[in-house]
């Protein structure tokens, strides 16, 4: 039968986007409750007025099972939001029809490790990647990208992104706004040239290769000589090659225009009811400083791996790439005609001055001229009360029951185990070492079903930066923080009461993860979630010993 459990299959025979062929799985045993089909492709979606921006998109339909397991956004370039239950088991048939070699993550999820999209197993352009696995999250806000070593961010700024919304009992029975209430919320930046498509790094996505749309060229073909001394232009738009994509490479790109939810349309209409946001920052390396712009508190009630415990009240969240945090929004006593809009604060400090010396001023023209440097502020989405609801929810002040590891319980307590993040040779590294596909450090063991603290040092050198730690097949606890220099501005900020998958470690900081080890063996990834950084080498495995 040619294709099994994690095994690639060549489908390069196939007519495009057309039914997948019937296979078995090598697995006898899996029975999967939901079967899907997810495609990577290219596509071209109307996003500004003029020409149609050429992207990479996910599509999928339901082959087996619940018809409403698929989502689909129709005008934007997001993947469908995929909706599935604790315990359900999933197949999804996943078929690249990209030109370049991809995989999928499931972002937050707890899979073996043949299943988690790690890189050594992308798949080439015709080929099909059987994923199939159980899923024994909490009920939370999950989502899947591409994970192919040196592109993921390429391919994740170009469009490739969805989200993953798990339920399960304890959720269903609370009071939570669902429905038309429950709205997801993908923040992006991106940046347009005068032809309406997304520029990145040289020679990179849909049209780089001149094929997909008949762009005339890759813009990096025509911008040497402006770049980064030019002063005048965003770090996501210096495409003068060479020096300019290292720049942005280390330093992370950042667009001059937002989006939300794969769409530049800002305004959101909410009636007067309690709505449950789930905001993802599913941006390549922007981190984001939320607060209502009118200084309303924030009410959050969940983060990466679901729900808190109980609500907790926040003047700002900080929001780092990949990092998700759930608020609960009540309209239901502001006036029809109420506009109020989201912002990102400034929160800059040395660096994110140093990075606009390098980068420019980050005019960015869609924002109407406002700079859009790290860390500067700006206006995210604006929610218009546009009509009255029936009825209403009271937020409760109990979401969840969770029991925690327990930091006593962690066999390396004493001694946690330490990554410091290092910048060697234009490389980023954990101890000095990029990333290599299967190799793993002695301190990159550690054994199944055992608690452990590691930590996360961010103060060597003088390359310190930002950065978005994110662990593979885990959801942990921050224990600890440790603030360096310049933090004053954002540590109130961390929603550290929640599960995590990735956390935001700011310049100088130190950050404890607190993690149980269970289920599965096996080699999985933990990395920057910058995905600039990412791809230049801020990644490595860890193995998980039976
Ligand atoms: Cu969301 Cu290894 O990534
Ligand atoms: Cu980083």
């Amino acid at each position: 039968n040619g294709v099994g459990m994690g095994t690639a299959a060549l489908l390069a025979g196939l007519p495009q986007a057309e039914a997948a062929p019937a296979m078995q799985s090598a697995s006898d045993t899996f029975e999967p409750d939901v079967a899907l089909e997810l495609i990577a492709l290219p596509r071209s979606v109307s996003l500004r007025p003029g020409r149609a921006t050429s992207l990479w998109s996910y599509q999928s339909r339901v082959l087996k099972g619940d018809p409403a397991s698929v989502q689909a956004l129709p005008d934007s370039y997001l993947g469908p939001i995929l909706r599935l239950r604790r315990g359900q088991k999933v197949r999804i048939d996943f078929i690249n029809r990209l030109d370049q070699p991809s995989t999928v993550h499931w972002h937050g999820l707890h899979v073996p490790d043949t299943m988690d999209g790690h890189p050594r197993f992308a798949i080439g352009p015709g080929e099909l990647y059987r994923y199939e696995f159980e899923v024994r999250n909490r009920a939370g806000t999950y989502w899947y990208h591409p994970h192919p070593h040196g592109h993921t961010g390429e391919q994740v700024y170009f469009g490739l992104a969805g989200l993953l919304l798990v339920s399960d009992e304890e959720e269903q029975a609370l009071p939570l706004p669902r429905g038309q209430y429950d709205l997801p919320i993908v923040i992006q930046d991106r940046s347009f040239d005068d032809g309406n498509q997304l520029r990145y790094l040289s020679g990179t996505g849909p049209t780089a290769r001149g094929d997909a749309s008949g762009a005339p060229s890759a813009p990096g073909n025509t911008m040497g000589g402006r770049g980064m001394m030019g002063g005048m232009m965003s770090r996501g738009a210096m495409m003068s090659g060479g020096m300019g994509d290292m720049m942005t490479r280390m330093m992370g790109f950042l667009g001059d225009t937002i989006l939300v939810n794969g769409r530049p349309e800002s305004l959101i209409e909410v009636a007067t009811h309690p709505y449950r946001l789930r905001i993802l920052n599913g941006s390549n390396s922007r981190i984001y400083k939320l607060a209502w712009q009118d200084g309303r508190p924030l009410t959050v009630i969940g983060t990466d791996g679901g729900l808190l415990e109980r609500p907790v009240h926040k003047d700002y969240v900080m929001l780092a790439p990949a990092e998700r945090v759930e608020l609960w929004a009540d309209f239901s006593k502001d006036d029809l005609g109420t506009q109020l809009t989201m912002m990102s604060l400034a929160f800059e400090g040395a660096m994110g001055r140093m990075m606009d010396m390098m980068g420019g001023s980050f005019m960015g023209g869609a924002m109407g001229g406002s700079s859009l440097a790290a860390g500067v502020r700006f206006p995210i989405f604006t929610v218009k009360v546009a009509r009255k609801a029936n009825g209403s929810l009271e937020l409760p002040d109990r979401l969840s029951a969770i029991s925690w590891p327990r930091l006593q319980d962690a066999v390396n307590r004493a001694k946690p185990r330490t990554f410091r993040i290092t910048m060697a040779q234009m490389q980023w590294g954990f101890n000095g070492r990029s990333f290599e596909m299967t190799a793993v450090a002695p301190n990159e063991v550690v054994k199944l079903r055992t608690t452990e603290v590691w930590e996360f040092a961010n103060d060597s050198g003088m390359m310190t930066m930002a950065h978005a730690i994110h662990v593979h097949d885990q959801q942990f606890q921050v224990p600890e923080r440790r603030h360096g220099m310049g933090n004053n501005r954002v540590r109130d900020g961390y929603v550290d009461q929640g599960w995590k998958d990735t956390v935001l470690v700011m310049p100088g900081d130190r950050v404890k993860l607190l993690m149980r080890f269970a289920d599965y063996p096996g080699l999985y990834l933990y990395h920057c979630h910058m995905l600039e950084h990412e791809d230049l080498g801020l990644m490595r495995n860890y193995r998980i010993e039976a």
